[in-house]
This record gives C-alpha cells, sequence and structure tokens, in this order.
C-alpha cells in the first residue's frame, strides 16, 4: 500500500474503532494478539483537568458513571471472596479503572497486571502492590498454576480475535486457585438485539461475539463452575460479564 492508502485505510479503521476507543497508532506491534488503546498521557491530563481519576473521568466520557463500580459490585458479590485477598491478576486492565475499584474492595498483597499498552504501564505501576507482568497477547505465562484469587478482564475479550481469547480462557482457568474466581465480559447473545445489530450494520463495528453456551461448557470442562453474569454498557449496547468460580 502506499503511504497516502495506508493513511486512508488508518482513517476509516479508526472511524470504525470510535466506539470502543481504540485506535490504531503507527508502531507499537505487528502481532494480531496486541492491540492499542486510547492514549495514556492525553487521557491522564483530561482526567487531571477534569478534577476526576483516571477511572472515573473514562467512566463519564466513554461510558457511563457508575458502570464500573456496578460491575465490580455485582462480581465480587458472586466471587464471594473476602478481603485480604493474596493475589489478583487482570488482563488489559488499560487505565486502571476496574483495578483502582477491586483493589480498594479487596486489598490484595499483589496485584497482576497484563497490558499490551505499554504507555499505560507507568500508570499502572503507580497503584500499590501492583506487578506489570511481561504481556505476550494471549498467556499468563508469569503467573502460577492455582495462584490466584481472582483473574479477570473488561472490554478486552469483546474485541479480540476469537483464538486469544480462547488462549486467555485456558490461562484463565489454570492460574485460578481452588475456590477463586475467573470473571470477563463478551459480547453473546443477549447482547445482540437487533436494534444493536442494526447500529452495528450502519457505523460498522469492531466487536467480536463470543457464544455464550460454548463460553460456559469450554471452562466447565477446564473445572470451573459458572456462577452468574451481569449486563454492563458497552456502547450502543451491553456486554455480558460472566463470573465463574473454581
Ligand atoms: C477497551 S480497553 C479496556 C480497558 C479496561 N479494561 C477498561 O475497561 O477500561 C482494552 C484493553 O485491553 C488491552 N489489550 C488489547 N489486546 C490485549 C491482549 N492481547 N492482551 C492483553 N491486553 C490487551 C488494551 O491495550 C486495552 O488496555
Amino acid at each position: 500500500m502506499t503511504m497516502n492508502a495506508t493513511t486512508r485505510a488508518k482513517d476509516v479503521l479508526n472511524t470504525a474503532l470510535r466506539p470502543l476507543n481504540v485506535q490504531v497508532v503507527r508502531g507499537r506491534s505487528d502481532d494480531p494478539a496486541v492491540r492499542t488503546f486510547i492514549p495514556a498521557r492525553s487521557t491522564i491530563a483530561a482526567a487531571r483537568r477534569s478534577g476526576l481519576s483516571v477511572g472515573d473521568y473514562i467512566d463519564r466520557t466513554f461510558a457511563k458513571p457508575g458502570t464500573t463500580q456496578a460491575a465490580v459490585e455485582a462480581m465480587l458479590r458472586m466471587a464471594d471472596l473476602h478481603p485480604p485477598v493474596e493475589r489478583v491478576c487482570e488482563i488489559g486492565p488499560g487505565s486502571g479503572r476496574y483495578l483502582e475499584k477491586v483493589a480498594a474492595a479487596l486489598h490484595p498483597d499483589v496485584y497482576e497486571v497484563y497490558e499490551t499498552a505499554v504507555d499505560w504501564l507507568p500508570h499502572l505501576g503507580s497503584f500499590p502492590n501492583v506487578v506489570v507482568q511481561h504481556a505476550d497477547g494471549r498467556t499468563l505465562g508469569e503467573t502460577g498454576s492455582g495462584s490466584v484469587d481472582l483473574v479477570h478482564a473488561h472490554k478486552v475479550f469483546v474485541y479480540l480475535e476469537f483464538w486469544t481469547t480462547a488462549s486467555y480462557l485456558n490461562e484463565m482457568a489454570r492460574v485460578v486457585r481452588p475456590g477463586g474466581t475467573a470473571a470477563f465480559d463478551i459480547v453473546s447473545e443477549p447482547c445482540m438485539d437487533d436494534a444493536t445489530v442494526s447500529t452495528w450494520i450502519q457505523h460498522g463495528s469492531i466487536y467480536r461475539p463470543v457464544p455464550r453456551a460454548w463460553t460456559i461448557g469450554y471452562l466447565e470442562r477446564r473445572g470451573l463452575t459458572y456462577v452468574g453474569s451481569h449486563s454492563t454498557f458497552l456502547g450502543p449496547g451491553m456486554s455480558e460479564l460472566l463470573v465463574f468460580r473454581r
């Protein structure tokens, strides 16, 4: 492709990505499992100007105020975990808007993060007890089997390629300890009402639906039990947060 064609293709793609606040930028990685996210520096600066925490600023600007808190409360209610816990692991924490609230509720000794957007790592590393692990985009290679109380991901599996999501599901099942919880949201059948699909058709969509029954069966074959779900905002519709226990 010529440079102009490349730039045009990038613009078209970025228009389609806008609802999820993801942008294609030059020079991070050629690996399709490694996606980029909203830029850290300008987002942190805008949050500071607004007087909100980065997480609350993102909720207000890109979702709805209170979305993150409601999801965290629902997840922890189903998880039945009590503070302090030893170890939490999060995939794709981005700005840390879930991290902030989960850490405040569970007071983990260690909070591991696997994040491919390297510009967010200094911000994530500034939270207490956070350990930034090497993110290869598909595994939790630095986390021991059966070692974590809670492994979770939000607004990540909604747009990753299916094989990457499946790889992370294997890993979540591997790292969660007996009695621990695995939780993540997907765009499942209940999120695919006709009005939402019609908006996707009109404006394009980067979401990659994942079948609900397949997901539950896949994890149950790996020793987890499905506990319940919570609908959470994902413009223009919803994603479904699924919660499992080992
Ligand atoms: C839409 S953002 C959601 C961020 C955050 N969880 C939230 O809800 O605000 C998706 C996040 O996943 C990260 N990500 C994308 N691909 C990934 C991968 N293969 N492994 C780990 N993180 C990934 C992105 O860099 C970004 O931080």
